[in-house]
């Protein structure tokens, strides 16, 4: 017993004799032979880190393998050209990167063909999966109905609710009652669930209301849906 005792003491002596040296990342200092070494408390929270982007990176590379970008857009720079890009580009900041996303406003773009909807909004996209990680979804009207009408429910209800949701080239021709009953029966959901909308049209915006209806039209004006008229030549071939 008393043999342990003093086996103890040694050991604390010899601690007691050991030189300090800081953490190489904290500062703190350790009783150590090392003189350069990393805590153990440090080592964790590294190792956390490590994890926290690995993660973050595969959600990343999964939101990006679902989002439906069309290939042509699929490496869109988000760098406006246009004033109307300039001022469409600083809202998306403003809306989906300023505030929580529960307290975005839907969106129309309206306009000229070529004028950059197509491209801004896929590159806006592709910006809002890669800092943020908020999952967004590309998709045309045509090819929205089309997996209702090819019974592809569950990718379907994969586009209702995605977080943020972009409907391009709405309008292009009319709509059999069918698609129009689904068509309403999503964006009402989306509404009523507060998930942000993004409308891209060739209509005018008095045309774009008539081709919803009453009912979605008088939504999106309780919304405060933001509107911008794209004006202007065709940027194709420039
Ligand atoms: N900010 C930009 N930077 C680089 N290229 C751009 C930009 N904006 C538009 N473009 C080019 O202009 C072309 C037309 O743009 P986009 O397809 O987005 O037009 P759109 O308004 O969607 O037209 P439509 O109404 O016919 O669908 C794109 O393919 C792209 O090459
Ligand atoms: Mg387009
Ligand atoms: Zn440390």
């Amino acid at each position: 017993m008393r043999r342990t005792t003093k086996s103890l003491d040694e050991i604390f002596k010899s601690i007691a004799s050991m030189p300090s040296y800081p953490c190489k990342i904290c500062g703190a200092k350790y009783k150590t032979k090392e003189k350069i070494f990393i805590c153990s408390d440090c080592q964790e929270k590294h190792e956390k880190r490590v994890e926290e982007a690995r993660r973050r990176a595969e959600m990343v590379e999964y939101l990006l393998s679902i989002c439906n970008i069309p290939r042509r857009y699929k490496n869109a720079i988000f760098q406006p050209t246009t004033e109307i890009q300039k001022k469409v580009a600083q809202y998306y900041i403003d809306n989906f990167f300023k505030k929580p996303l529960e307290e975005a406003t839907d969106m129309l773009l309206f306009g000229a063909i070529g004028t950059g909807k197509t491209y801004l909004s896929c590159a806006f996209a592709l910006e809002l999966i890669r800092k943020r990680v908020i999952g967004v979804k590309y998709i045309t009207e045509y090819e929205l109905l089309n997996l209702y009408f090819q019974k592809e429910y569950i990718e379907f209800k994969s586009f209702k609710l995605s977080s943020v949701l972009i409907v391009d080239e709405i309008g292009k021709r009319e709509l059999a009652e069918w698609q129009r009953v689904q068509l309403e029966e999503l964006l009402s959901y989306r509404f009523n669930e507060m998930l942000p909308t993004i409308y891209i049209t060739n209509l005018t915006e008095k045309r774009f209301k008539d081709f919803l209806g009453d009912r979605l039209a008088d939504r999106l004006r309780e919304a405060n849906i933001a509107r911008f008229a794209f004006v202007g030549e065709s940027l194709r071939g420039i």
